[in-house]
């Protein structure tokens, strides 16, 4: 096959996706009917103080949903409530508008799921595992499988490794296989918890592109990631975690937004320009060389004062300006504790 003839192959399969996706209902932008959907999810294991503490959440449909927060906020353990593998304590969950856990089995097949580390059959090479799963699908027909297999080794950048025995994989490669697994039948929500992890920034960067493409045909992504440029670059929604607590959701835009900016000053004066900032009640300084921050002055303050107090006071500027948040630094500053595991 030609190569124009393999990409007329490639976007004819990715039509027959999508038309796939709609015919089952996803896509279809509804407030009324989120995708996920927690009340009071709460989850205690034996002892401590709960892994997942009264979570509300609510995940739109067609939405890129990013799932952040620190090791051991909770993340792994709202996952498997969502997908029936644990119990709840209290509270709870619906996944495509049916009950979790007790509507599991038909919820799940319209699921494509990676969640810490796939499992994998080590003895059998990256194509023998998917065709083992796709076997287990009963909704798969068998005559179509081989192509599915290819098709979803290929998605994921695995097609020249397929023929590797699973147990010799990289890290990297067994979460591709993984993803590829997830992958073989057209899903109305992907679910996947750190799905970059081990990968390397190429890896990353098709993961990206990856779950962009999924959106567009109308499936839902749900991810779980410490990599906050990583959400504020592919995810339209997010969710912020903390010791086991919802700190805030909503689109990633409002959220970097709710971060206040910062002030920047370049000057080789930089101890003069810290007094002078501070006399005029900027508060939040750092000193780094010639490099001095701190946290954005109210609105009423005119920067063009605060430049003229400086330059005033002797202060030599080279760069003079505010900061837009970031979601790093709403983050920082919702969690207060940056990526420090709760004890
Ligand atoms: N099987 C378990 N038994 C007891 N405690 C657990 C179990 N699994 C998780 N926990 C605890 O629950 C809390 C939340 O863990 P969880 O794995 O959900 O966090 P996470 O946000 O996914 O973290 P990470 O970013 O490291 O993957 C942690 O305090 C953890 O120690
Ligand atoms: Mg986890």
């Amino acid at each position: 096959m030609t190569d124009t003839a393999a990409e007329a192959g490639d976007a004819a399969a990715r039509d027959a996706r999508a038309r796939a996706v709609r015919a089952t209902g996803a896509g279809v932008a509804s407030p009324a009917a989120p995708v996920i959907r927690t009340r009071g999810l709460t989850k205690r294991y034996r002892g401590g103080r709960p892994a997942v503490d009264g979570l509300d959440l609510t995940v739109p449909a067609g939405s890129v949903f990013g799932f952040l927060g620190p090791n051991g906020s909770g993340k792994t353990t709202t996952i498997r409530m969502l997908m029936g593998l644990i119990d709840p304590t209290s509270g709870t969950a619906e996944v495509l508008g049916r009950p979790m856990p007790e509507a599991a089995r038909t919820v799940l097949p319209e699921v494509g799921a990676l969640i810490e580390g796939p499992a994998l059959y080590g003895f059998l090479n990256g194509r023998d595992n998917l065709l083992r799963y796709d076997r287990a699908d009963p909704t798969a027909d068998p005559r179509t499988r081989r192509a599915r297999v290819d098709e979803a080794l290929a998605r994921v950048g695995l097609a020249a490794a397929s023929g590797k025995k699973a147990k010799q994989y990289s890290l990297g490669m067994k979460q591709r296989l993984g993803l590829a697994a997830a992958l073989l039948r057209p899903r109305r929500l992907l679910v996947l918890d750190e799905p970059t992890n081990g990968l390397d920034p190429q890896g990353m960067r098709e993961i990206r592109l990856l779950v962009r493409e999924l959106a567009a045909e109308g499936t839902t992504v749900f991810l779980s990631s410490h990599l906050l440029d990583e959400i504020e670059q592919v995810c339209t929604h997010a969710a912020v975690m903390a010791r086991g607590r919802l700190i805030v959701q909503g689109p990633v835009a409002d959220l970097a937004a709710s971060a206040r900016g910062r002030l920047a000053v370049t000057t080789p004066d930089p101890g003069d320009a810290a007094r002078i900032l501070k006399e005029h009640g900027l508060t939040g300084l750092s000193t780094d060389g010639d490099r001095l921050t701190a946290d954005a002055p109210p609105a009423a303050v005119d920067l063009a004062d605060l430049n003229a107090a400086l330059v005033g006071g002797g202060v030599r500027v080279r760069f003079f300006g505010v900061e837009r948040g970031s979601l790093e630094d709403a983050f920082v500053a919702l969690t207060g504790e940056g990526f420090d595991v709760a004890g």
